[in-house]
């Protein structure tokens, strides 16, 4: 029986540990860590996210902020907001929620945000900083997925590691994170010519490509530890992963529900990331 990596059981925790860290830090130094979190458009996902994004730094006793802008704001405008928010001194992660329309560079965005107020971990200099394997703030989808192995006392050292999916916000930032701990890795893309090959031989199994219920039991190897990072949406309006959760489950030794397993992570590694931000801009930690 594969053991089930719970991520809301997980999160609940870091939420209660972030909750007590800030305290800490208002009453040590006077210090409220405050995210702002920028949104342009009306994605319905990106709304939903954003919004949940705000109210858990408030639940947890930090500032939020969220800045709504209309779709039809410039590039300009929304260099100026983001230089806004790095001149503010009551915020400290600012947070500007991915995909923007496609009338803003969305790398001139990110560039444009303070690397120690970069509560994503986007920036360029974050993103050197971590291939170089020396501290930064980390992206936190591939972050969370580490605490969440870390709870289950899970040590990639020496596994084989494949991971699904390229992009900046997760593969790569994951593929560094593991390297970084050891693991032997390997990426695999929309161009891999032999996906199966790979996922074969993953001991440990990371997917994040968007693709429903893609990677079947017969594509992984019996006790693979199995993290599915993708939420899709079935014709019936019901989440499924990028897993087939029956047949990858019963395989696996461990796996990731979808959801409860991978996304709320990412929001409570969030709010650590602010935390931290928080701490460094007092001249702690
Ligand atoms: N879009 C999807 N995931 C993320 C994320 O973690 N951060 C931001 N800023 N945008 C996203």
């Amino acid at each position: 029986m594969a053991t089930i990596l719970d991520g809301k059981e997980a999160a609940k925790d870091i939420r209660r540990t972030v909750a007590e860290g800030v305290a800490v830090l208002k009453n040590a130094a006077g210090i409220v860590p405050g995210l702002a979190v920028v949104i342009v458009g009306e994605d319905p996902a990106s709304v939903i996210y954003t919004r949940s994004k705000a109210r858990a730094a408030k639940k947890c006793g930090m500032l939020d902020i969220l800045r709504k802008l209309p779709e039809e704001t410039t590039e300009a405008e929304l260099l100026a907001v983001v230089a806004a928010l790095n001149d503010d001194d009551r915020v400290h992660g600012i947070l500007v929620q991915l995909p923007l329309p496609d009338a803003i560079d969305e790398e001139r965005i990110v560039a444009a945000i303070l690397p120690s107020k970069d509560a994503d971990g986007f920036h360029p200099v974050n993103v050197g900083l971590l291939s170089l394997g020396q501290p930064a703030s980390v992206p936190c989808t591939p972050r969370g997925i580490l605490s969440l192995l870390d709870r289950h006392e899970i040590d990639v050292t020496g596994m084989e590691a494949v991971v699904l999916g390229r992009s900046n916000i997760v593969g790569k930032p994951m593929a560094a994170l593991l390297t970084a701990r050891n693991a032997t890795v390997t990426i695999c893309h929309s161009r891999t010519k032999d996906l199966a090959f790979h996922t074969r031989r993953a001991d440990l199994l990371v997917s994040a490509m968007g693709r429903p219920e893609m990677i079947t039991g017969e594509m992984v190897r019996e006790g693979v530890v199995a993290v599915d990072v993708g939420i899709n949406r079935r014709e019936d309006g019901t989440l499924t992963g990028d897993l087939h959760y029956e047949s990858v489950a019963a395989k696996a030794m461990a796996i990731t529900p979808v959801p409860g397993g991978v996304g709320p992570m990412t929001i409570a590694t969030l709010l650590g990331n602010v935390l931290e931000l928080a701490q460094r801009s007092g001249g702690e930690g």
